[in-house]
């Protein structure tokens, strides 16, 4: 009987287990399907020179390479994550591009961001939150290292809305991904993943928790009858008034 990963310690074990794979499986799980929803998040990034990034859970740093390929006037990008084995992949995979100059890896928790205030223009998060323990912590951090206006980008799976099409989907998660994936790779990890898809925020919860942490919601894109959903906000710039 599997039982989830109650420490961050052992979540990056996981991730570190499966990291060899994890590019060929996602491709193979999705369907080359990832490949689409991250294009789109990417697009929604900050598009001005000299603008500042950061992916957190970065994995094999996929979201943050492409932003540095379309955003060349780029000051900095970061990528951080738990998993030395995925980050160290996505070093390998970064390292002779044209912006590797401008790229850091960095280990590094989503919970405890080892940055100053209102440093990023845009913070991104693509699959990752379901996996951080303190889900609200770590949105709360995004949230002071944004600079105000700055955006959030989250890309996520969320359980689906009760249609036919969500019944399929369910047994494709349940039944049919652990079953590839512990084929190809850690057996544990990919029955531990549709697991934490239902331990997750609904969206609207989600969206709850974000509006309190001072987010202004942007636009919402949804992808396989809200299976997948990408979610744009904005920090709310605080306008002091003087008396
Ligand atoms: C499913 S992978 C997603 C990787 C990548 N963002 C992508 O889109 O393919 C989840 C990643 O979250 C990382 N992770 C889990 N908990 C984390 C935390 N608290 N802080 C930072 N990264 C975390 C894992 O190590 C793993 O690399």
């Amino acid at each position: 009987m599997m039982t989830s990963p109650e420490s961050e310690v052992k979540i990056a074990q996981m991730f570190d287990k499966v990291a060899p794979r994890y590019d060929f499986l996602n491709a193979l799980l999705s369907m080359r399907q990832d490949k689409r929803w991250r294009k789109k998040l990417v697009s929604l990034c900050s598009d001005h020179d000299n603008a500042s990034y950061l992916d957190v859970a970065t994995g094999t740093g996929d979201v943050i390479a492409a932003i540095g390929e379309s955003r060349p006037k780029a000051k900095e990008l970061y990528g951080v994550d738990i998993s030395e084995q995925m980050l160290s992949l996505a070093d390998v995979k970064t390292k002779s591009s044209q912006f590797s100059s401008k790229l850091k890896f960095d280990v590094m928790s989503a919970e405890h961001l080892e940055f100053e205030d209102a440093r990023f223009d845009t913070v991104s998060i693509s699959f990752g939150l379901r996996n951080v323990i303190d889900k609200k912590k770590a949105l709360s951090e995004f949230a002071r290292v944004l600079k105000p206006g700055g955006k959030l980008l989250i890309l996520e799976f969320f359980s689906p809305d009760n249609t036919l099409f969500a019944h399929l989907f369910q047994w494709y998660f349940h039944q049919i991904l652990p079953k590839i994936g512990g084929l190809f790779s850690d057996r544990e990890a990919y029955h531990y993943l549709p697991k934490s898809v239902g331990s997750f925020y609904s969206y609207e919860e989600l969206n709850k928790v974000l509006l309190e942490l001072g987010f202004e919601h942007k636009r919402t894109v949804s992808y396989l009858f809200g299976s997948c959903r990408l979610v744009f906000l904005s920090k709310k710039c605080l306008i002091e008034e003087s008396s």
